[in-house]
């Protein structure tokens, strides 16, 4: 039997490349320029699909590749796969948790703190010589006698509930249901948990589920002293309300990692100085990435030679 055909939907880390270039046949689907013809030349062979975070495999790709039996995710959070869809057509979904909760959860952090201490504004003081011209400037919020509300207490929201801790911050968390073995306070209603909070963390997942959940009434319980912090994904805050509430000082701050529309970022937000921008960097160390690149191979190869999938969404 030949090597078996996969389907690479966007550029993906080079490990993956250079390795799935080695064991399979590749079929490069972001360099065809008819990709209907592309997908009917090849629908008869592709029995895998590997894709990142941003790329997507919707339903109709996945029903015009009858012979596709799996789809390896590159990202713990799986929203841009339609997994319905793969579950109805017998399809497997892998993607890559655990390997990155600790470089997320430090992104989470940072941002917490960049943010609350106004870390990139001062660089660019120090950098624009304002420091000898103006003296010190503005005094910042800060992290002391704050609350930390989790949306989200999962893997990675644990690892960071346990990285507040230490910080002296208390947690409590949103999410479906109550966690019995958490000594954190739950809220099911997150409009409360916001009116309780300092600061408010999402890293749920994506998805129709958690559509727009960060909203306005949940950004005016925040209050005007209120710092939120997003690296779930962009889906999961009413984006025009995030920038309505910041431009009127309805909340105080923000750090985020995720958008909307990646990798376009709305102006007002760039020109806000209360707000900590990043390019969805939360797992993107060489380290993590090098680890997340290992688990899209793994499982990869665990599916070809028979064996059960290590990480499985389906
Ligand atoms: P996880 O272990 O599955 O945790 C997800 C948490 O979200 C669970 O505690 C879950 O609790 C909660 N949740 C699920 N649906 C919800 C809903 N509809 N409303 C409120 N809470 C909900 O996932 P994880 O490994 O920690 O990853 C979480 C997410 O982080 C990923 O899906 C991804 O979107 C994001 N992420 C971002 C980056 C980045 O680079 N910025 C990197 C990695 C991951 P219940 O089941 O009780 O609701
Ligand atoms: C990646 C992520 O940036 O794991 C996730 O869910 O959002 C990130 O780790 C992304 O998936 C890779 O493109």
């Amino acid at each position: 039997m030949g090597k078996p055909d996969v389907l690479i939907i966007g550029p993906m880390h080079p490990h993956v490349m250079e390795t799935l270039d080695a064991t399979y046949t590749v079929h490069r689907y972001w360099q065809a320029e008819d990709k209907a013809a592309f997908i009917a030349e090849r629908a008869g062979r592709i029995r895998a699909i590997a894709t990142g975070g941003h790329g997507g495999v919707p339903r109709e790709l996945i029903a015009s590749l009858p012979e596709l039996e799996v789809i390896a995710n590159f990202g713990v959070g799986y929203d841009s796969v339609d997994v319905a869809a793969a579950s109805e057509h017998g399809v497997k979904v892998t993607n890559t948790p655990n390997v990155l909760n600790d470089e997320v959860a430090d992104m989470g952090i940072a941002l917490l703190l960049a943010t609350i201490r106004r870390i990139p504004l001062y660089d660019r003081y120090v950098r624009e010589g304002k420091w000898p011209v103006h003296g010190e400037p503005e005094h910042t919020m800060t992290l002391r006698n704050r609350t930390l509300g989790i949306i989200g207490l999962g893997r990675i929201g644990k690892t960071i509930a346990r990285r507040a801790e230490a910080f002296d911050v208390p947690v409590v968390y949103h999410g479906r249901t109550e966690q019995k073995d958490v000594t954190y306070r739950f809220y099911s209603d997150l409009v409360a948990m916001a009116r309780d909070v300092d600061i408010l963390l999402a890293i749920c997942p994506g998805g129709e589920a958690t559509h727009g959940i960060v909203n306005a009434p949940v950004l005016e319980a925040l209050g005007p002293d209120g710092i939120f912090i997003n690296i779930s994904r962009g889906s999961v805050v009413d984006e025009p309300a995030l920038v309505a509430a910041l431009q009127q000082g309805r909340i105080g701050a923000a750090g985020l990692d995720v958008f909307a529309n990646e990798p376009h970022v709305p102006a007002e937000l760039i020109a806000m100085d209360n707000v900590v921008l990043q390019p969805h960097m939360g797992s993107a160390t060489h380290h993590t990435r090098k680890a997340m690149a290992q688990l899209v191979i793994d499982n990869l190869a665990h599916h070809f030679a028979g064996k059960p999938l290590l990480t499985p969404v389906n």
